[in-house]
């Protein structure tokens, strides 16, 4: 039986991660450590917090004295990172958060884990999730490769690439094995409504405008979310020390495009008028620093570890769609509350 720790899975991309590895790896118990911050969200778990090999666990990662303590107790054997700070938005109002989880937070169980290792780092893994923000922004042409320098834009990209030069310095210093992936943009279910996708579903549901950054011009390279997962369970067992994997959904869309295409999904999901739903679209003012193009080579990923996207772009809208109309409680739940003050303040 091996121990794995696994951050942030009450969160989107995390509880999908979770679900994948318990239910797929008997041999493991997953330890779940999530801050449950207004994005970590328990509902996320409930088919699978029965089960046997897991256990979640609330804490901080920027706690130093508890992470050291929770490797010793429980003598961790590999550590899937995914907890951060992930709103490039957030990040603008308030950027010491995200210097706090996503580069403290991460030192801190970089520490622990060499430490409980003691440079035997035998049968031992660090793999840091990270993300395609930190190459900053494309034109109109190329793609993002593993050796693209790093440049990023938002205090939240700046948060992710200083954490991703901890974890290689961890390897150049210490012999840390790590690997880092760098992904594109998630969508799916459990997607916290303040990112584009299920926000917009959401105020679609709702008759609220869609509020579309600048000229909508802006450009994202979509993966489904389980295709991620997919791709950090493999990178997990078979990817090589010391490297970095880009994953992408070989899948760009300007923003206002995909908007347009929600739209017609959801007047027909919703039985609309063709039509009705895009007239809720207003362009509101820009993101400050807003990057215009993201777009991933994920073709060092496909030809070492033969991953690809298993899920098409019109199967994953539809799934995620239906997953949002079939649990609006859900929706209910993480739009009350704090989050109602952070709309007003964003949007309003
Ligand atoms: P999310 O915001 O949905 O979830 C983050 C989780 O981390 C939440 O459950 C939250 O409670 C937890 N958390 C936050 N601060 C914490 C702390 N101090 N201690 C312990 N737990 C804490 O994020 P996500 O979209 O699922 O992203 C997960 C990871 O993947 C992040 O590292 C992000 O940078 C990366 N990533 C995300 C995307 C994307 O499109 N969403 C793409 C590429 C990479
Ligand atoms: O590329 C990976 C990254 O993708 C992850 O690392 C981040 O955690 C994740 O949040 C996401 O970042 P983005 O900034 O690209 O995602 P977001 O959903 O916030 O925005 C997507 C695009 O939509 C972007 O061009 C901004 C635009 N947008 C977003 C919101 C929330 C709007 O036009 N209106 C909005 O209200």
């Amino acid at each position: 039986m091996k121990n794995i720790l696994i951050t942030g899975g009450a969160g989107f991309i995390g509880s999908h991660v979770v679900r994948r590895f318990v239910t797929k790896y008997n041999n493991y118990h997953i330890y779940n450590l999530d801050a449950l911050t207004y994005a970590g969200n328990l509902e996320n778990l409930v088919d699978i917090e029965k089960a046997s090999n897991y256990t979640f666990i609330k804490g901080d990662i920027t706690d130093e004295v508890f992470i050291s303590n929770l490797f010793q107790k429980h003598q961790f054997d590999g550590v899937i990172h995914l907890a951060a700070e992930s709103h490039v938005d957030r990040s603008i109002e308030d950027p010491m958060a995200f210097v706090k989880t996503n580069v403290i937070g991460t030192v801190n169980l970089l520490n622990a884990a060499r430490k409980l290792w003691e440079n035997n780092y035998d049968g031992k893994r660090f793999y840091h999730v990270s993300t395609d923000e930190v190459y900053g922004s494309l034109g109109a042409e190329g793609l993002f490769t593993e050796t693209t320098p790093y440049d990023p834009n938002s205090p939240y990209s700046a948060s992710k690439a200083s954490s991703d030069h901890f974890v290689r310095a961890y390897g150049e210093t210490y012999g840390l094995p790590y690997v880092i992936t760098n992904c594109s943009n998630n969508y799916g279910p459990n997607h916290f409504p303040e990112k584009l996708i299920p926000l917009f579903i959401h105020n679609i549901i709702n008759n609220q405008s869609l509020p579309v950054y600048g000229d909508g011009n802006y450009t994202r390279d979509w993966l489904f979310v389980k295709d991620h997962a997919i791709a950090i369970d493999l990178v997990f067992h078979q990817g090589n020390n010391h490297e970095t994997y880009n994953i992408g959904g070989f899948n760009e869309w300007k923003n206002i495009d995909l908007v347009k295409v929600l739209c017609q999904i959801m007047d027909t999901k919703l039985g609309r008028t063709p039509g009705k739903s895009a007239e809720l679209i207003t362009y509101v003012k820009d993101r400050p620093g807003h990057d215009l193009r993201y777009a991933i080579d994920a073709n060092k990923i496909n030809l070492e570890l033969g991953w690809s996207p298993t899920v098409t772009f019109e199967q994953g809208l539809q799934i995620t769609i239906d997953w949002y109309l079939e649990n609006q409680d859900w929706l209910n739940n993480v739009t009350s509350g704090e989050y109602a003050a952070y709309y007003k303040k964003q949007y309003l």
